[in-house]
């Protein structure tokens, strides 16, 4: 069991994902965003390049960073949409950061859980990344899945979002999401008031977001400084603008 701590709306707990996800009431949650590690092989274009493609699930660190093999990442994640779909209210929605890499291999299996696949949203980030060659990146996906025939949430919003990556000299984690990015996604998703979960939270940007939008939200992360940062960041953020 976690050891979660309450900061005003916010719960929060160093922890692996399937025990966070495990230590959670079952039909209480209105909505799951999580940003898992991407398996696409590095944080570069480089780094995916000179990654080799035969290291074995065991050899690697599985669970951590971006070095995870495709099948690590698959039953991974499969164990979290199951606990999902435990863990969702009717018509609740998971929504999973993924690289465009991954949509294949990823999406049936989340959806073996018993959710309902229902779309795949890109994140414009408005400028290309680095890299040569035609087509230079500058999208991610977000595959979205609901619980059940029901469907609760905001029609009012596409499946393509423009925003900007968060500054280099801003950032607080490697891969930091855009608060406005998140905001879309928990308005999207999540009801006034209602409860927004991320177990893969890395600097805790998803629940400055839910502070942010009225929403309640329950965090967890496997790194200590990361959790660290998250800590702080939502301390910072119940001072300044207090939900
Ligand atoms: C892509 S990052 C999330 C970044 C976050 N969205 C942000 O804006 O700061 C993924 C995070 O998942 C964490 N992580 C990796 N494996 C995990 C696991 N099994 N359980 C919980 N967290 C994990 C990593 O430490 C990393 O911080």
């Amino acid at each position: 069991m976690p050891a979660w701590e309450t900061f005003g709306t916010v719960s929060l707990a160093e922890s692996d994902a399937l025990t966070a996800l495990a230590s959670i009431t079952a039909g209480s949650v209105d909505a799951i965003i999580i940003d898992p590690p991407y398996c696409s092989g590095g944080f570069t274009e480089k780094d995916r390049v000179n990654a080799s493609g035969h290291m074995s699930v065991r050899s690697l660190n599985w669970f951590r960073n971006d070095n995870m093999t495709t099948t690590g990442l698959v039953w991974l994640l499969r164990s979290v949409a199951l606990e999902a779909h435990r863990t969702l209210k009717d018509g609740g929605s998971l929504c999973v950061f993924c690289d465009w890499r991954m949509t294949a291999a990823l999406a049936p299996a989340l959806e073996s859980s018993g959710l309902r696949w229902r779309n795949m949203v890109v994140w414009d980030k408005c400028f290309m990344g680095m890299g040569s060659g035609p087509f230079r990146p500058r999208h991610e996906i977000i595959l979205h899945f609901l619980k059940g025939k029901g469907m609760t949430g905001s029609s009012c919003v596409g499946n393509v979002i423009a925003e900007k990556r968060v500054s280099v000299k801003a950032k607080r984690h490697a891969t930091e999401k855009p608060q406005a990015l998140l905001e879309t996604l928990i308005r999207a998703t999540t009801p006034e008031g209602g409860t927004v979960v991320d177990v893969f939270a890395g600097s805790g940007s998803l629940a400055e977001a839910a502070i942010s939008t009225g929403r309640r939200a329950i965090i967890s992360e496997i790194s200590a400084s990361h959790i660290q940062t998250a800590r702080e960041r939502i301390k910072q953020k119940l001072t300044s603008s207090p939900p």
